[in-house]
C-alpha cells in the first residue's frame, strides 16, 4: 500500500438482508494521506456501514473505493486489513495480561513499542498504576479494568500494527474529554503518516480535525472544517447547540 489516501467515488450501499434500502447514498468522498477526518451524524446515519466498506468488511453496492489510488478490491485482504486498523466502540480483551493482548495487535511488538503504543493511547498511566504494570491479568471480559481504560488498551492495540488507516469508531466514548484530547494530540504530532477517521458523538472529539463530514440518512449533509460548518451546516449547528447548553451559565 502506498499511502493512506482514501477515495470514495459515487458509493453506494445496501446490506444484503435488506437489499432495498439504500444504507449509503452516492457517497463521493476525498480523504488526503495523514489527514484526520471527523464523522458526525445521528444513530443510523450510516457512519458505522461507511468505514466498514474500507477493510472490506462489507463491499460497495455501486462505485468504488481507493485507497492509495489503487481499489481496495485488488489488495490481498490480509494486507488490506493489516494496513487498515478498525477500533469500536464495544472492542473486547481478552483474558491474558495486557502484554499478551496489546500483542494480538502485533505479535512482533517488542515491550519497548508497547510502551510506546500506549503512551500515545494515554493508557501508560494508568497501567504503572497497576501493581503487575504490563503483566497484569485481564480477567475474562476486561472486567477488572474500566470501559475507558479499556477503550484505551484497544487503541494501543491497533497503534502497533503501524497501521496507514486508523479508524476509531466511537471508541472513545467512555474516555473522559481531557484524556481524550490527549489521544488526538499524540495522533497529531506521532502518526502525523497515518490518516485518521474518528467517528463520534461528541464534537469536541473531531472540532480539530481537518475535516468533518456530517451523516444524515446515509447522504453526506455537510462537508468542512469545524468552523465551517458551525456557519453552514443546520445539524452540525444543532448537535453543538445540543451539546453546549449550559455552558455560558
Ligand atoms: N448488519 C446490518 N444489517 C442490516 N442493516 C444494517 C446493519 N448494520 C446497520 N444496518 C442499518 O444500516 C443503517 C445505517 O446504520 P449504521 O451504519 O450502523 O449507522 P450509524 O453508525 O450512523 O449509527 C441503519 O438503518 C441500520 O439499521
Ligand atoms: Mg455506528
Amino acid at each position: 500500500m502506498k499511502n493512506g489516501k482514501i477515495i470514495f467515488k459515487n458509493v453506494s450501499f445496501s446490506y444484503f438482508v435488506n437489499k432495498d434500502k439504500e444504507c449509503l447514498k452516492n457517497i463521493s468522498l476525498h480523504i488526503p494521506s495523514g489527514s484526520t477526518l471527523g464523522i458526525i451524524g445521528g444513530t443510523g446515519s450510516g457512519k458505522s456501514s461507511l468505514v466498514q466498506l474500507i477493510p472490506r468488511l462489507y463491499d460497495v453496492t455501486e462505485g468504488e473505493i481507493t485507497i492509495g489510488g489503487i481499489d481496495v478490491k485488488k489488495y490481498d485482504l490480509f494486507t488490506l486489513r493489516n494496513e487498515v486498523a478498525m477500533v469500536l466502540q464495544k472492542n473486547e480483551l481478552f483474558s491474558g495480561t495486557i502484554k499478551e493482548n496489546l500483542r494480538w495487535g502485533n505479535k512482533n511488538a517488542s515491550d519497548d513499542e508497547i510502551i510506546h503504543a500506549c503512551k500515545l493511547a494515554q493508557a501508560d498511566s494508568f497501567v504503572e498504576t497497576f501493581p503487575n504494570q504490563y503483566d497484569t491479568y485481564i480477567e475474562q471480559g476486561g472486567t477488572n479494568v474500566s470501559g475507558g481504560q479499556k477503550q484505551r488498551l484497544c487503541i494501543a492495540r491497533a497503534l502497533l500494527k503501524k497501521p496507514k488507516i486508523l479508524i476509531l469508531d466511537d471508541s472513545t466514548s467512555a474516555v473522559d474529554t481531557k484524556t481524550d484530547a490527549m489521544i488526538r494530540k499524540a495522533f497529531r504530532e506521532e502518526i502525523p503518516d497515518t490518516t485518521k477517521i474518528i467517528i463520534a458523538q461528541r464534537i469536541s472529539s473531531v472540532e480539530d480535525a481537518d475535516h468533518i463530514i456530517v451523516m444524515d440518512q446515509g447522504k453526506i449533509n455537510g462537508y468542512g472544517t469545524h468552523e465551517e460548518l458551525l456557519k453552514n451546516n443546520e445539524i452540525y449547528k444543532e448537535i453543538y447547540a445540543s451539546q453546549t447548553k449550559g455552558d455560558n451559565n
